[in-house]
């Protein structure tokens, strides 16, 4: 098949961060020499004492360990705000657009931002919030959340943010693991035009955590809630009596700086830690280098801060970087499809960054949504979470883009910390599908499931062979884990649990997980926790999950369930499975398909067999290899027979 590739446009290598010649100078010097190449990166941040140590890492079992920069001291929040005040106090930092366009959005400067951010610090530290302590956030897409994040950095608190869509039980979990005393939370968010209660979520979840002593509540719609007398306190109120003035602590480059919890292929979602100057240094310059950035230049993350992308790239690296970075409260398509252009034309946003799931909705509804709007501020085009398709990518690249606007195309994941494969706009000749070339400092390989390295083009397990600065440095409260889960696959490698191509110009193709992790509309979900939220019901005996294609989401959600001997499964049932798994995790987690199985396919040991169970929700059933193992065929033909109608 003839490939399509299109060549750096002729106007961005003059004047790019990085041409194609200083791509292949750089990576070189970044892998031959590490401590050299990071020694002078680093320097795009500010340290309050310079580090004189950089790479000191081992992937083996023997001596493994990861630590970056580590006799250095920084703060990110100081590095994110007061480095930016004497030169572009006044540029604005955030732009915020609420959900429904006829509200108001807000421009708030740096130095409001700062002012903002120490009142809030200095409002925790009133609440004995101390250094190392967690704060968990639990806020929509508002600038508070922003201000939550730095404040919490500025003192030395770790945050975890739970993305507020996740349900009460979910947050419950994040908050019990993490061993939260204080929640930060709103009234109600606000997406789409419909409300979200936040605070009766967090009510719910704090039957089951007794340790949270405090809850600081934004009012974001006024809605009426209840206050829990003693516990329960108004954000406003409470931050009106703070100092603007709040010192940012000195932290060590290894102290912990967030937790994020997120889906792997067993067990509970783990608490993904990050510290403070590997990440910064990463997300600082990945965010420099992959948008070719620079000061004043307006920018536009899609993300939501629940995820890594939000941390990295709403928040930390563009502000670092004195990045112009808007913040959208609301959703692609309300209040109709146009919205996302509609904001890129209001505040002549000139890069921009969304994920594929929301592209092929939009692409869907139309090209007239997209060029009814003018888009002429737009040079450069992001993509990331999932695959994007080439057809996605042509329509992103020609319709929205005018065909004059690159697509980075970024691989990455939450344990990375910040981009690892991608096109940089000056250097990448681009084929649409690919996320390209590595970043400086990442050494991607292929290995066969013995952990045989692949040479060349070819298709395997996707490993890092080293380590980089923004990569997680272990599982919050199970060091042991962090080892098991990423290091142990392939001994002395870094597992990525993806697959992946490499074409014979050396181009990565990712073609997803090859773990029991599913990637819905970008986000990653292990098909475990579906799985035990299922058999958590009453009613339910034994469930299995799976992904399946879906047109829009990317995967979907695919469950084979047994209901307990006196059940009879109908239709009431299959709806209620899936508003339980709603109320359990979250509308995320909404089940696709439920199947109802009076058995499911296992080994004469009682083991699943999910491998048939992929090619069944994959419905590639013409051959589904070897079943002479299974205990009882005839489960298999009960399941072909019973399959339901897709769509
Ligand atoms: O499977 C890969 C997919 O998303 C996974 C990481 O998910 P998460 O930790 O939630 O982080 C998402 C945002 C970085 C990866 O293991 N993924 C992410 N970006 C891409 C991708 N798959 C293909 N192409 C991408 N650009």
């Amino acid at each position: 098949m003839g490939e399509t590739i299109y060549p750096v446009p002729s106007a961005w290598p003059a004047d790019a961060l990085v041409n194609d010649a200083s791509y292949h100078a750089m990576y070189r010097q970044s892998v031959e020499q590490p401590d050299a190449f990071w020694r002078d990166q680093a320097k795009c941040i500010d340290w309050m004492r310079p580090f004189t140590r950089v790479k000191e890492t081992s992937f083996d079992e023997s001596d493994f360990g990861i630590a970056w920069f580590s006799d250095g001291t920084l703060n990110l929040s100081a590095n994110a705000l007061d480095r930016h005040l004497a030169e572009r106090g006044d540029a604005i930092a955030i732009l915020w657009e609420p959900d429904d366009p006829a509200d108001a959005h807000r421009a708030i400067s740096y130095r409001e931002l700062h002012a903002d951010v120490c009142r809030f610090a200095n409002l925790l530290k009133a609440q004995g919030v101390q250094r190392g302590e967690r704060v968990t956030i639990y806020l929509p897409m508002v600038p508070e959340a922003a201000v939550a994040m730095l404040a919490c950095t500025r003192i030395g608190a770790i945050h975890s943010i739970v993305f507020a869509g996740f349900s009460p039980d979910a947050l419950a979990g994040r908050i019990t693991d993490c061993d939260s005393r204080i929640v930060l939370t709103a009234d109600e968010g606000l997406r789409g035009g419909k409300h979200v209660p936040l605070k009766a979520n967090v009510d719910e979840a704090l039957a089951h955590c007794p340790g949270v002593e405090r809850v600081i509540m934004l009012r974001r719609t006024g809605a009426d809630v209840s206050m829990v007398e003693g516990r329960d306190i108004d954000w406003h109120m409470a931050v009106a009596a703070q100092s603007d003035d709040c010192p940012a602590e000195e932290m060590n480059a290894e102290d912990p700086l967030f937790i994020l919890y997120t889906s792997g292929s067993t067990g509970k979602p783990k608490g993904v830690l990050h510290t403070t100057g590997g990440y910064a240094v990463w997300a600082a310059v990945t965010h420099r280098y992959v948008f070719d950035y620079r000061p004043g230049q307006i920018y536009w993350c899609a993300a939501d801060i629940g995820w890594v992308t939000g941390h990295s790239y709403v928040v930390y690296g563009p502000l670092m970087n004195g990045a112009t970075t808007v913040m959208f409260e609301g959703v692609p398509n309300f209040p109709d499809p146009s919205r996302f252009w509609q904001i890129v034309d209001k505040f002549g946003v000139e890069i921009f960054y969304g994920a594929p799931t929301a592209l092929r909705a939009l692409m869907r509804e139309g090209d007239d949504w997209v060029t009814k709007t003018s888009r002429k501020t737009l040079r450069l085009l992001g993509s990331v979470g999932e695959p994007i398709n080439p057809e996605a990518w042509e329509w992103y690249h020609k319709v929205v883009g005018e065909g004059r606007c690159p697509i980075v195309d970024t691989w990455w994941q939450t344990e990375t910390g910040g981009v690892m494969i991608s096109p940089l706009p000056g250097a990448t000749a681009l084929k649409p599908g690919s996320a390209t070339r590595p970043f400086f400092g990442v050494q991607p390989a292929l290995v066969d499931n013995d952990g045989v390295v692949i040479e060349g083009a070819g298709d395997g397990c996707l490993v890092i062979t080293d380590s980089w600065p923004g990569q997680m440095r272990t599982v919050w409260g199970d060091h042991a884990r962090f080892f098991q889960t990423y290091f142990t696959t392939f001994k002395g490698r870094y597992f990525t649990g993806d697959g992946c191509r490499r074409d014979a110009d050396g181009y990565y193709w990712i073609t997803g997980r090859i773990d029991d992790v599913i990637n819905v509309s970008g986000h990653r979900m292990g098909t475990a926790e579906i799985e035990s939220a299922l058999v958590a019901h009453p009613k339910v005996a034994e469930a299995a999950v799976v992904g399946m294609p879906h047109d829009i989401k990317g995967q979907g959600i695919y469950a084979f369930v047994t209901t307990n001997a006196e059940v009879e499964p109908d239709e009431a049932l299959r709806k209620e499975l899936v508003q339980w798994v709603r109320h359990e995790i979250g509308p995320i987690a909404t089940p696709d398909v439920i199947q109802f199985a009076p058995s499911l396919p296992k080994t004469r040991s009682g083991k699943i067999m999910r491998r048939i169970l992929r090619k069944i929700g994959e419905n590639d059933v013409s051959n589904l290899g070897d079943t002479s193992t299974l205990a009882d065929p005839a489960v298999v033909d009960h399941l072909l027979a019973h399959r339901p109608l897709l769509a």
